[in-house]
């Protein structure tokens, strides 16, 4: 009988199962404890007749052994377990996290980047706070131009120098020149400022891009090639150009841009107010004084240069109507764009 009840018993350990850390504790002190069952056998084994404790105890031992390791092996397996959390992922972040998206300035910005950079022209940037000779008088712009006035732009100190603001980032154009000689071929964007009442068509800061060239040889139907391109890239294939007289200090001859209205095909709508065409920068081919200036012989390099405004592009693009939406940061504009980058 005794050896029946080793039998149970290790047909019992062989299978035994435990969910946690309690429950393998508590089989350890049922089989393996002082008080527990496999221990009690050995007050029935001093009853045992001497011809048969040698193959009884043989048993007691083989299931105290059988007992011990499957008790162990529970153990290791809630272990391993346990740092792989049960299935749980570890990698997952602890709250539900909404992707924000690129703001509709940022990605017209980068595709315009794009388009210049794939026709060679490299970043280059310059300070927001700036100086009369880099915004107006280095760019040609006479000691009276209104341009200057206190209507116009943000002056942060009068005297004895005048800082201000940048109205425009033709100043980037100077940056550069001063300090490196052509062949020159940059691309600008950063943000501007102006004094002007805020509204849905103008507001008192917004982004541009500059464009510069120089080199030998640079003429007017380099520019023209350049900006149809651009374009066309950016406003799609169908897209015409044209290039009406206009004036720049520090152009000559100056130009502005137009493309043929997007919406309409050219045949004249509400948005191009009938004429078929939307206006969208300015250029011209650099000023001699603007090179001599900035310290390039006039006599050896010419270059061209146009300036847009990205909220312009950026509203041809995607009809926005209204300029103020993008500075008000409301998420509901903002997630319209999450598919355009
Ligand atoms: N700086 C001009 C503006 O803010 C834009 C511009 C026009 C830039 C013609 C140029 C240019 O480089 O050639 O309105």
């Amino acid at each position: 009988m005794i050896l029946d009840k080793i039998e149970q018993l290790l047909a019992e350990v062989q299978n035994l199962s435990a969910q946690n850390a309690e429950e393998i504790e508590a089989l350890r002190l049922k089989y393996l404890s002082k008080k527990g069952e496999i221990t009690a056998l050995m007050a029935d084994f001093r009853n045992v007749p001497a011809e048969q404790k040698k193959e009884v105890g043989m048993k007691i031992n083989e299931l105290k052994q059988t007992a011990t390791d499957r008790i162990n092996a529970l153990k290791e397996q809630f272990e391993t377990a346990d740092t792989e959390c049960d299935g749980i992922d570890l990698t997952r972040t602890p709250y539900p996290v909404n992707l924000g998206s690129r703001h509709p300035l940022t990605i017209v910005k980068n595709e315009i980047i794009d388009i210049f950079s794939r026709m060679g022209f490299i970043l280059a940037d310059g300070p927001e706070v700036e100086d009369d000779w880099h915004v107006f008088s280095s760019l040609n712009f006479a000691a009276d131009h209104p341009a200057r006035d206190m209507q116009d732009t943000f002056f942060i100190m009068r005297d004895p120098a005048d800082v201000l603001l940048r109205t425009h980032t033709s100043s980037v154009q100077t940056r550069v020149m001063e300090k490196a000689q052509p062949p020159i071929r940059i691309i600008c964007p950063g943000r501007v400022y102006r004094n002007e009442a805020i509204s849905a068509r103008a507001h008192c800061f917004f982004h541009q891009v500059e464009g510069l060239y120089i080199d030998k040889n640079v003429s007017f139907a380099d520019l023209k090639q350049a900006l149809l391109y651009f374009a066309r890239q950016m406003f799609g294939p169908e897209t015409k150009i044209r290039l009406r007289p206009s004036y720049f200090p520090f152009t000559e001859p100056s130009a502005e841009m137009d493309i043929s209205c997007g919406l309409c095909g050219g045949k004249g709508c509400g948005f191009c107010k009938n004429t078929g065409w939307v206006e969208i920068l300015g250029c011209g081919m650099v000023d001699p004084n603007v090179l001599e200036a900035c310290g390039i012989d006039s006599k050896e390099y010419t270059g061209y240069a146009f300036g847009m405004g990205v909220e312009r592009i950026t509203n041809l693009k995607y009809s926005v109507k209204d300029l103020r939406m993008f500075s008000e940061n409301d998420v509901r504009f903002l997630h319209l764009f999450d598919a355009a980058h």
